[in-house]
Formats: structure tokens, C-alpha cells, sequence
């Protein structure tokens, strides 16, 4: 598929999206080896401040050092195995000095170089015991407009020369600024992660999906799909005049307090640009926030949906901010609602028998039929 020309390209088959070998693959080229885009800097707010989370079975722990600098290290303890800040005793983040497993209290520094190095364990002189060896593993981590990216493979390349080119449409935004003012997790979606990520990487749906919701002022017809190749791709829908005219007794994105920052490039009109970072996520921004989503596999037919809502700096200070964000919150849990009978149905359909396949790309989905460019590349 990912040979064919844009003007012939049509859907992965579907055992892409169902079968265990194909999901132990990409877990192995693709999760285990490339910049998963995972937390943002501000998570992470001062030294000590830790961040749990699992990648495809790999429990991790972010934290932040007397430096600044950030650390992901294994949450395996080195005696016997165990989580050490495990989720049934343990916030998911907050701040620690030390990281002391709870099953028999050995105790992990998080201080600069030294971090997970082991700072002491009780009654283990009478044996023949290395403490100065043993520290829990380190994978690589790395910020890029306040995202934390991180990478389980020691020998991958910075992710900063890969996204350069997103760099440039991303600047003039200074996302390294904007604020999370909201995070909420859909866990186990009973879908593949790939149907979660072609839904959010094509505005086509709007038409359909959100038909109520996002059509009337961001109509999926008008977007521009730029020609990207590689990991990341962007895509531009400039309001409608609806959305322009005043909105009676509506929330329409012109009552939406905040300043405006400017959208796409310089010469856009107001709209929404997308930009989408393969393997995992996808960021929307319109003038006064910015929807963050990353999708996480736990299975072959399961994922977890994440998305935080970011405001420009000033926006969460300004007045009619606590009426504003509700309000927010509940246009976007409705919009995710609406994408999830899609990505359920989807998943449905991927596994009927007999199998379909064969669907064809209109030109709105370009960014689909890179990612099986992507994916090619990767798996093949
Ligand atoms: S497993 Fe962590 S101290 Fe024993
Ligand atoms: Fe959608």
C-alpha cells in the first residue's frame, strides 16, 4: 500500500489492526525504538518532582534534578523486581527526594549523574553484595516546545534534527510557553492505536463524526494537506464565516476569551492547525488553546487515549478563565465521545468476517497514507 501514489493509496489490511505478531513487531521497531512524545516540561515543575508512566509494559518513572536536567529511569527495583512507586500506593506525580522502593525500602539517589544509582539498602553487608554497581536503568529523554519526548533505544539520534522542519511551523507559537490546564486518559479503547491515529491525523470526518460539533465552524473540506513526508505532517482549516459571525448565546470559538496568537503560516487566516508526530500524537491548535492527544497501545486491539488542553501564557490569569475552562473541557469531551464510535466502529468493522479491505483515500487523508509510509520504513 505505502507504494502506491497518493491518488491510489488505500487502507492497511486488516490483520494490521488485529494481529498479535504484527503488534509484538511494532512494539519492537517502532514503541521500543523511536521519540514517544509522553508528558509536557510543566508536569515536572521543580527539582524532585517526579512522573509515572508505562510504556508497552515498561514502567518508568520521569524526574527532575537539583539541575533542571530530566531523568527516565526503569521503575524495576534491582533486589527483587518490584514497582517501586507503585500505582495503588502512589500518585501518579508529585515530589520525592529519593525514590525508596516500598517492598524491602532500598533506596535510589535522583540527584544529577547519580540518578538511580542505589543510595543504600538495609542488611545486605553480610553478603557478597555490589551496591556501587547497581542503579536502576536510564533511557534517554529530551525536550521539544515543552514536550518531553523519550526513547527506550540508547543508540537513537536526537529527535531535534528529525522535527526540524516542524520546528519552523511550531516557533512562531512559543508552545514552550502555553500552560496544561487539562488531562484526561480514556483507558483500554477497544480499538488498534493505528485506527486512533489515522482518525486524528484527517479533518475528512468532520463532515460525518462531528457533523454538529466541529463542521460547522472548521469545515473539514477547506483544509489544506501539506505535502510532509517522514515523521510528522501538518494540515491547516481556517474557520468558517459561520464561526466569524457573532454566536447567539453560543460558544462559538469567537466568544472564546484569550488573546490571539496567529495560526499556520504568517498569512493564514484564523483557523486550526494540526501537526501530527508519528508513531503517537497529534496537537490542534486554534488562537486560544491547543489540544494535545497521544495515543499509548496496550494490546493489539487496545490503547489508552490522553489529551491535555494548553492555553497561551496569560490565558488561565485573564478574566472569565474559570467559566472558560469548563466550558472547554466539556466541547472537547464531546468531540472525543463522537471520535470514539468511530474508532470503536472502525475496530468493529477490522475484525468482521469476511475481512474488508481495499478502502480508498480521498486526498483529505494524505497524512494516512504517509503513515504507512512511515510505518513501512520501519517495519519492513
Ligand atoms: S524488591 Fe525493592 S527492595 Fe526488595
Ligand atoms: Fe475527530
Amino acid at each position: 500500500m505505502s507504494a502506491l501514489p497518493l491518488e491510489q493509496g488505500e487502507t492497511l489490511p486488516p490483520a494490521a489492526y488485529t494481529s498479535p505478531e504484527m503488534y509484538a513487531h511494532e512494539t519492537e521497531r517502532v514503541f521500543a525504538r523511536e521519540w514517544l512524545c509522553v508528558a509536557r516540561a510543566e508536569d515536572l515543575p521543580e527539582p524532585g518532582s517526579y512522573l509515572r508512566l508505562d510504556v508497552l509494559g515498561t514502567p518508568l518513572v520521569i524526574t527532575r534534578d537539583e539541575d533542571g536536567d530530566l531523568h527516565a529511569l526503569s521503575r524495576v527495583c534491582r533486589h527483587r523486581f518490584m514497582d517501586v512507586l507503585p500505582p495503588e500506593t502512589t500518585p501518579r506525580q508529585g515530589t520525592l527526594r529519593r525514590l525508596t522502593c516500598p517492598y524491602h525500602t532500598w533506596t535510589y539517589r535522583l540527584n544529577g549523574r547519580f540518578a538511580g544509582r542505589l543510595a543504600g539498602a538495609p542488611l545486605m553487608k553480610e553478603v557478597d553484595f555490589d551496591s556501587g554497581s547497581c542503579r536502576l536503568p536510564a533511557h534517554r529523554v529530551e525536550v521539544w516546545h515543552g514536550f518531553v519526548f523519550l526513547n527506550l533505544d540508547p543508540d537513537a539520534a536526537s529527535p531535534a534534527a528529525e522535527l526540524a522542519g516542524l520546528d519552523r511551523v511550531l516557533s512562531s507559537h512559543r508552545l514552550a510557553d502555553w500552560e496544561s490546564v487539562a488531562t484526561q486518559t480514556w483507558t483500554d479503547v477497544p480499538a488498534n492505536w493505528k485506527v486512533a491515529v489515522e482518525n486524528g491525523s484527517e479533518n475528512y470526518h468532520h463532515m460525518g463524526t462531528h457533523a454538529a460539533t466541529l463542521e460547522p465552524y472548521l469545515p473539514g473540506r477547506d483544509t489544506r494537506v501539506d505535502a510532509c513526508d517522514g515523521r510528522w505532517f501538518t494540515m491547516f482549516t481556517p474557520f468558517s464565516d459561520f464561526s466569524r459571525a457573532p454566536a447567539p448565546g453560543g460558544t462559538g470559538p469567537g466568544e472564546e476569551p484569550g488573546p490571539a496568537t496567529g495560526q499556520g503560516a504568517s498569512s493564514d487566516p484564523p483557523g486550526m492547525l494540526i501537526a501530527g508526530i508519528f508513531p503517537q500524537t497529534v496537537l490542534a491548535v486554534v488562537p486560544d488553546n491547543a489540544v494535545w492527544i497521544r495515543w499509548m497501545p496496550t494490546g493489539p486491539t487496545t490503547h489508552d487515549t490522553t489529551i491535555t488542553l494548553l492555553v497561551p501564557p496569560g490565558v488561565r490569569q485573564a478574566p472569565g478563565f474559570e467559566e472558560y475552562l469548563p466550558q472547554l473541557r466539556e466541547q472537547v469531551n464531546r468531540i472525543q465521545e463522537e471520535d470514539l464510535v468511530a474508532v470503536r466502529g472502525v475496530q468493529r468493522g477490522l475484525s468482521s468476517r469476511p475481512a474488508p479491505s481495499h478502502g480508498r483515500f480521498s486526498h483529505l487523508e494524505r497524512p494516512l497514507w504517509q503513515f504507512q509510509r512511515y510505518l513501512a520504513d520501519k517495519l519492513l
